[in-house]
């Protein structure tokens, strides 16, 4: 449609508006048709005529044949109305499409999203929650949009504090690394305490821990065995929460810091060569341009500390190197929460001076606002302690058990209702983690969506007989769409691939929520005017088409979401 209106305005006024943009919109209100454009109001300034005028010169030259009708309206807009057969051909090529209309693109992207990357012997808090919804889904929806996706747990298992484990373990005679692995996260929670306690309060502990720290970084293969169990037992613990939360990470997308130790000398060699790093105070340090304290100061990277340790900057800088050359990366995505948005700059902007981050190698962090808990402020127990992502969940299923007899659904509402919430939210906004609300059957959520998606699938059950010819068979599955709700329904299934494509150029999940609760209300308004079992003949079968479409861009959509739909509830 873009191209007619476009040689419209060529013919009428010349080559010099040749590839103008129609801009064409979704009508506001279904009376003014289809899509509106507002191109003879723009065209008004630049050719001196009064908008109507071009309007109605426009509409004299615009060969839209079969394809849809054209009217001139208010000051000077366009309303376009799709023809009701077209729209039966574009319902009828979704139909065939298993791919719903996403196009492959011209040039797929290698794309690592890292995510969720919580601490080794700590549990994952909220913070952790909404770095897994979100990394989740978005790798999801980057893959579908047929870009190769590389998901990186970019797990917390090396630092100082494992020097302190350790020396715990050994302490409390906890020698063997079988049972250590095997502890549970209440047990590693409380092994951290203690060692904190001893820490804090004993300084012959303290020094031992230290040298510990140093015992590992040199490979002691006693502390190192420790120090995997304390590993593996953090990790059987993640796994169980990513298994429940149906989220895709596995054990291969574990990228430890631990794993990029080996390299941090090399970072610290690298970027003193290239002359950009400092001392300051006995720390090795980098001060990237244009970043500066309130008093106008330079800020520091903290590369290596004073007392030789690397830090958690020193790994990310390691970390970018590794995806760059080694995973040839066209662009990294990390989904990590606001506080950590400095630090990304700054590493950013290092790794870019330092020649490790080519201008072509597009790196983004994905911040996210605040789980808050229902007074508005950051989520606490009643102890005051952040709260964990399990109990976050269990309070989830405890809202829905009552609703459901099979466990298995409860899970799925449960994880739609936290999943939707948290997506449908702007990602820099904080939210209020409501059960009650998240989990309504009606309004905005997830479950709500899942009930269309239910109800769509128990009405083409009770239509078995339904098969669906594809379009080269020769036969129309789809005829002509000219029922408003039909029409509005079948607009709302063609403009899937855009939002895919959207959320996989923006990297906001809000837009695809967005998009699958208006298609949930066009389904309903469908519903209300349009019979689908009681219709006949080719309009039942249009109307099962219809449907049919719509369960699987619901089911897919959802999907790219990670939230389950079951077919019934
Ligand atoms: N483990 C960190 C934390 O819990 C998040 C790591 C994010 N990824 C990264 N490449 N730094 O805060």
């Amino acid at each position: 449609m873009s191209a007619h209106l476009q040689n419209a305005v060529v013919t009428c006024f010349g080559d010099a508006y040749a590839g103008i943009d129609p801009e064409l919109r979704p009508a506001t209100r279904p009376e003014f048709g289809h899509l509106q454009s507002n191109l003879p109001l723009r065209l008004a300034g630049p050719l001196g005529l009064a908008p109507r005028e071009i309007g109605a010169r426009l509409l004299d030259a615009v060969h839209l044949g079969d394809l849809a009708t054209a009217e001139l309206a208010g000051a000077g807009f366009l309303n376009l109305t799709w023809s009701p057969a077209v729209l039966g051909e574009a319902v009828g090529d979704l139909l065939t499409d298993p791919h719903l209309g996403v196009p492959t693109p011209a040039a797929p992207q290698r794309v690592v999203v890292d995510y969720s990357s919580p601490n080794v012997a700590k549990q994952m808090h909220v913070g952790h929650l909404r770095s897994t919804v979100i990394g989740d889904a978005l790798a999801r929806v980057l893959a579908y949009a047929g870009h190769e996706v590389v998901r990186q747990n970019h797990l917390g298992d090396w630092g100082t504090q494992f020097g302190m484990l350790v020396e715990e373990l050994l302490g409390e005679d906890l020698h063997d690394p079988a049972a250590v692995a095997d502890l549970e996260m209440s047990e590693l929670l409380a092994l951290y305490q203690r060692a904190k306690a001893r820490f804090d309060d004993d300084p012959g502990f303290a020094g031992s821990a230290r040298r510990r720290v140093v015992a590992l970084q040199s490979g002691d293969p006693t502390t190192l065995a420790l120090w995997q169990a304390l590993v593996d037992a953090s990790m059987a613990e993640f796994d169980a929460t990513y298994s429940r939360l149906g989220v895709l990470l596995t054990r291969d997308d574990f990228d430890g810091e631990s794993r990029y130790n080996p390299q941090l000398p090399g970072v610290v060699d690298d970027l003193r060569a290239s002359g950009l790093l400092t001392e300051s105070a006995g720390a090795l340090v980098v001060y990237p341009d244009g970043f500066t304290g309130r008093d106008g100061a330079p800020l520091p990277l903290i590369v290596r500390k004073a007392d030789g340790g690397f830090g958690y900057a020193a790994t990310d800088l390691a970390t970018i190197r590794h995806r760059v050359d080694d995973l040839a990366v066209d662009r990294v995505v990390y989904v990590v929460d606001h506080r950590q948005s400095h630090h990304f700059d700054m590493v950013f902007a290092v790794a870019r001076a330092a020649g490790w981050l080519p201008d072509s190698v597009e790196v983004q962090h994905i911040s996210f606002g605040t789980v808050l808990g229902p007074d508005g402020r950051p989520f606490k127990t009643r102890s005051g302690e952040t709260v964990t992502l399990t109990s976050l969940l269990d309070d989830a299923e405890e809202a829905v058990a009552a609703r459901y007899d099979n466990p298995e659904v409860v899970r799925a509402v449960a994880n739609a209702a936290v999943k939707y919430a948290d997506l449908s939210n702007h990602l820099a906004r904080d939210y209020v983690f409501d059960v009650a609300r998240m989990s309504a059957t009606t309004g905005e959520t997830g479950p709500y969506l899942q009930y269309a998606h239910a109800r769509v699938c128990s009405i083409l059950t009770r239509a078995p007989q339904q098969t669906y010819p594809s379009t080269s068979s020769g036969h129309r599955a789809v005829g002509s769409l000219s029922h408003a709700a039909e029409q509005r329904l079948a607009l709302e299934l063609a403009g899937f691939a855009a939002v895919v494509a959207k959320v996989a150029d923006t990297l906001e999940p809000h837009h695809l929520t967005a998009y699958l609760y208006g298609l949930a209300t066009a389904l309903t308004t469908f519903y209300e005017n349009c019979p689908v079992l009681k219709a006949d003949g080719e309009v039942r079968q249009t109307r099962l088409a219809l449907c049919e479409v719509t369960r699987r861009v619901l089911s897919e959509g959802l999907g790219l979401l990670g939230i389950e739909a079951p077919q019934r509830m």
